[in-house]
């Protein structure tokens, strides 16, 4: 695994633009519909906030929420700051796998599209857990595998092919084929949902997007 911090402080410039790209525009439905799916209150961590979509979002829709948008990437973060206009929005930077937060810290954690980007998720959730209350409330966003044969194999053709590509029209191949390939080998909704059980997480709701390409897992910690 290359060093995340490194790949996405190099790619951090044109994150915004590619993801919409390759997305074809569809990551900021699938967001706004992932900050619909919960209230919010209390004190709310965004983990792996990248340019911080779903702080922002949380703010504007929950100006009392007190939020923290974490990430290791400076110049990640860095965008996110440009990017809010809600005053309050505390970014921070560092690991998932080890938080500079006290134990039951937090009531809500959210992290989309980057739990497959740590070293470990068994620690990642490890860690969230020990920052969450008990009876928080933890919700990622992630790629997951869907088995259909046709399926299958028209994604292979655009984790193989398109993603390098439009990562080489700027400058970026090596970059965005590790992310394609981290998004071929992450898991399925249920060996997913199985790890969260493994971790103490009592799965409430799964919510899926694009025949079950995107997975929501909303989990409690029990
Ligand atoms: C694909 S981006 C997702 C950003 C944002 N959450 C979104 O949905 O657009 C993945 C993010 O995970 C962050 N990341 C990588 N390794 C991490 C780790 N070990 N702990 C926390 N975040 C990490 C990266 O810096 C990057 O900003």
């Amino acid at each position: 695994m290359p060093d995340t911090k490194k790949t996405f402080d190099s790619i951090s410039s044109n994150y915004d633009i590619v993801n919409e790209l390759i997305s074809f525009g569809l990551h900021k439905k699938w967001k706004s519909d992932f900050v619909k799916l919960r209230k919010f209150s209390g004190n709310v961590i965004d983990i792996a906030t990248g340019t911080g979509d779903i702080a922002i979002k949380i703010k504007g829709k929950y100006p009392n929420v007190a939020i923290t948008g974490y990430d290791p990437s400076n110049n990640m973060l860095n965008l996110a700051r440009k990017k809010n206009t809600h005053k309050d929005i505390n970014f921070l930077q560092g690991f998932c796998e080890d938080m500079p937060f006290e134990n039951e810290f937090f009531d809500i954690a959210t992290i989309t599209f980057g739990i497959r980007n740590t070293k470990s998720v068994n620690e990642s959730l490890t860690e969230i857990r020990r920052v969450l209350k008990k009876n928080g409330v933890l919700m990622i966003m992630e790629f997951s595998k869907n088995e259909t044969i046709v399926i299958k194999q028209l994604y292979k053709i655009y984790l193989h092919w398109i993603i390098p590509f439009v990562g080489l029209l700027f400058s970026k191949f090596n970059e965005y084929k590790y992310l394609a390939d981290s998004i071929e080998g992450f898991y399925s909704k249920d060996e997913m949902n199985k790890i969260l059980e493994f971790n103490h997480f009592k799965v409430m709701e799964n919510v899926q997007y694009n025949f079950g390409l995107v997975t929501v897992y909303i989990v409690m910690k029990s």
